[in-house]
């Protein structure tokens, strides 16, 4: 009897190791070490250019008609309207990217949903009462000329138009449309950092005329995003697809 269980517990331990250091664990194991990597260099990446987007957004307070990148506007920064609109998208776009990075943790959704809400609606109608229709205001002078302020307009509209999906979405209870516009509209708020992180990355890079960056860096700043969200969709519905023919 001592034998035979002496034996099972030999062979049980036997199938452990060759579990462990089978091909199949090991590619799965090193596979979800690279996501967990992946993961925390993306977070810290967004933590880091969000420091650097607040600083941007801090040297415009006090409020001064040459601060910073107002130097390069001072043909437009004499028209109140433009004021207006540059200062409101200055001041509220800081707090929406925040306040949007905060609706993606899963733990504050689950265990305060009323955080979730008041921070939801907050960011929605930031974006659509002051922060985009003041982006397109801006967007109409933008620097880069007519390629870089069609762009500038067309990512304001769109970044109204989802926002407002993923409102009218969850006013009805559709969670999933809820969420897929929520991931559109957080893909082009993001574009505040690629942006000026593909600029950074190009005027170290590349020999360009600093305007030529400039117009090109407006569109990959938020048309790459757009394809990536539109990815993450897309997985998102093909794995739940394979769970339920799986059930
Ligand atoms: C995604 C939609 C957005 C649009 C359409 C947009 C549009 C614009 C436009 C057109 C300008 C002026 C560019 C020029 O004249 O050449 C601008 C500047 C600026 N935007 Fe946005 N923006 C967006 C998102 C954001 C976000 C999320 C933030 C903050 C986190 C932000 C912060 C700023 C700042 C600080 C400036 C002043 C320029 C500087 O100092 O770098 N924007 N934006």
């Amino acid at each position: 009897m001592r034998t035979t269980l002496v034996n099972m517990m030999l062979s049980m331990e036997d199938k452990l190791i060759s579990i462990k250091n089978s091909p199949n664990t090991k590619t799965f194991l090193s596979m979800h070490i690279l996501k967990k990597v992946g993961a925390f260099s993306l977070i810290a990446l967004f933590v880091y250019l969000s420091l650097l987007m607040l600083l941007i957004t801090l040297q415009y307070i006090p409020l001064d008609l040459d601060a910073a990148f107002l130097a390069t506007k001072q043909h437009v920064i004499k028209y109140q309207y433009y004021q207006i609109a540059f200062f409101a998208h200055v001041y509220s776009s800081i707090f929406i990217l925040l306040l949007g990075s905060l609706q993606f943790i899963e733990n504050i959704r689950n265990t305060y949903p009323l955080i979730h809400r008041s921070f939801g609606i907050t960011y929605v109608f930031g974006i659509i009462c002051i922060s985009a229709p003041a982006g397109f205001v801006m967007g109409l002078h933008g620097n880069g000329g007519f390629i870089a302020q069609t762009s500038f307009c067309i990512l304001s509209i769109l970044w109204f138009y989802y926002t407002v999906r993923s409102f009218l979405a969850i006013k009805k209870g559709h969670i999933t449309e809820h969420k897929n516009y929520m991931i559109l509209s957080y893909a082009l708020t993001l574009s505040a950092l690629t942006l000026r992180l593909h600029k950074y990355i190009l005027a170290h890079t590349v020999e360009m005329h600093r305007l030529d960056i400039y117009r090109l860096v407006s569109w990959s700043g938020w048309v790459i995003n757009l394809g990536i969200a539109y990815a993450i969709i897309y997985r998102k519905k093909i794995s739940k697809l394979n769970e339920h023919f799986m059930i």
